[in-house]
């Protein structure tokens, strides 16, 4: 974690369902309602201390489709509440810029028209300093809302899916800088001061897991509603690595020619490997006969003994290929996290699983807009389980489904091996 984007712990997951169980339905106890008072302040401050570093020219670039800029992140965890919350349980409010819906809508076709994803980048104006200003507004509106309900049943869910929705986009505004940093041949720092988080690591020891075990949120506290239902799977006997696989690890992979043996990779990411160019990890480059990678702190030797980073599905893949392994499932892993015996399973990088980004059995998307949230998105996408050095704290679960497109590097993802015993 960057020490200038350390999250105030706030462990939502952990606190609601106490409180929950104090509302009566419809009202709401004092404590209740400072403890959302206060929640919302905290997501919402941890969002500009992450946006403070970045000028408001850094705040309007967009390197690539896949990723938004700083402002428009901002604005539209924003407009989340504004849509979702405002519009239907503030009877008085009024929209701070009717367009906004248009400009800062990311993906919920029931919420209207709006602005193509790759275009993002063109929206310079509202200006950051108007998107300062639009954050203010709402929350003025939300902190009214908060005092003043009298169905704070109702509104609870909508501020809780809207402040796991704004930690989200607290992560993602680090990995888009970064990939639009990294474009920039002057290598700027997000944060000079950045240090890579201290990890575990304990060594190459490997943890078995095999049989019937439950996965899946159990329904305390918070979850999306990818997490669900909780359901039952059986194991084949497996040993997960205790370690991440290391930079040190994947130079191994390098130098014994991985990115240029064609039968080490599925044939779609082989394709992506020659199309790419790739021959090293996402944001690495050889300088003067060393390795440097691009980081929230700017340019820095590739650290042998830390945990690879930038690397995709198809990457992830093909070294397991090559050290005779494989991935492990998101039920392995999920398994093996709740018995405590994984390192860094969190805040470090986020780990691919072979896993298929899929319903669990019996799952249904929630009626309406928020139904858009996940579901439509399992198709053609891989698993990723854990949480990365970004993932603001108090965010992350065992239970958590990250998932990413098999090609897709920019996120902090890495890996860890599996190996079936026979
Ligand atoms: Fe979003």
């Amino acid at each position: 974690m960057p020490r200038s984007a350390a999250s105030r712990p706030i462990r939502l997951s952990e606190t609601v369902d106490s409180l929950s169980d104090s509302t009566d339905g419809r009202a709401a106890s004092d404590d209740a309602r400072q403890f959302w008072r206060e929640a919302f302040r905290s997501v919402r401050a941890e969002t500009e201390r992450r946006a403070a570093l970045l000028s408001a020219e850094d705040q309007v670039v967009q390197s690539m489709p896949d990723t938004s800029p700083t402002k428009w992140h901002r604005a539209h965890v924003t407009w989340f509440f504004e849509e979702f919350l405002l519009r239907r349980f503030a009877p008085a409010y009024k929209a701070f810029d009717e367009s906004f819906g248009y400009l800062f809508n990311s993906y919920y076709v029931s919420a209207g028209p709006r602005q193509g994803r790759p275009q993002r980048g063109l929206i310079t104006r509202p200006g950051a300093a108007e998107v300062t200003d639009y954050r203010a507004h709402v929350d003025r509106a939300v902190m009214a809302l908060i005092d003043s309900t009298n169905d704070f049943a109702a509104i609870m869910p909508i501020i809780e899916i809207g402040l796991h929705h704004e930690q989200q986009h607290q992560e993602l505004l680090l990995t888009d800088i970064l990939h639009a940093f990294s474009l920039n041949v002057t290598h700027p720092a997000y944060d000079p001061r950045w240090q890579w988080p201290k990890g575990e690591m304990a060594g190459a020891a490997a943890v078995s897991v095999s049989g019937i075990h439950r996965i899946g949120h159990d329904g305390n506290g918070f979850c999306f509603d990818n997490e669900q239902p909780a359901h039952e799977v059986l194991l084949q006997p497996v040993q997960l690595s205790r370690a991440l696989v290391t930079n040190g690890e994947w130079l191994d992979f390098m130098a014994d020619g991985g990115y240029g043996t064609p039968s080490l990779w599925l044939s779609d990411g082989w394709a992506t490997v020659e199309a790419q160019g790739w021959s090293a990890p996402g944001y690495w480059q050889h300088t003067d006969g060393a390795w440097f990678s691009m980081t929230l702190g700017g340019l820095r030797p590739v650290d042998p003994s830390l945990p690879v980073c930038h690397v995709s599905y198809y990457e992830a893949d093909a070294f397991a290929r090559w050290a005779g392994k494989h991935l492990p499932s998101e039920a392995e892993w999920e398994v093996a996290a709740r018995a405590e015996t994984l390192d860094d399973a969190f805040g470090a990088v986020w780990q691919w699983t072979r896993s298929s980004y899929s319903p669990y059995p019996g799952y249904r998307p929630e009626p309406g807009a928020l139904g858009e949230y996940n579901g439509k998105f399992m198709i053609n996408q891989m698993v990723l389980r854990g949480s990365s050095l970004a993932t603001p704290a108090g965010h992350s679960r065992k239970s958590y489904r990250n998932f990413f497109y098999p090609s897709a590097r920019w996120q902090f993802s890495g890996l860890r091996l599996a190996e079936f015993e026979h």
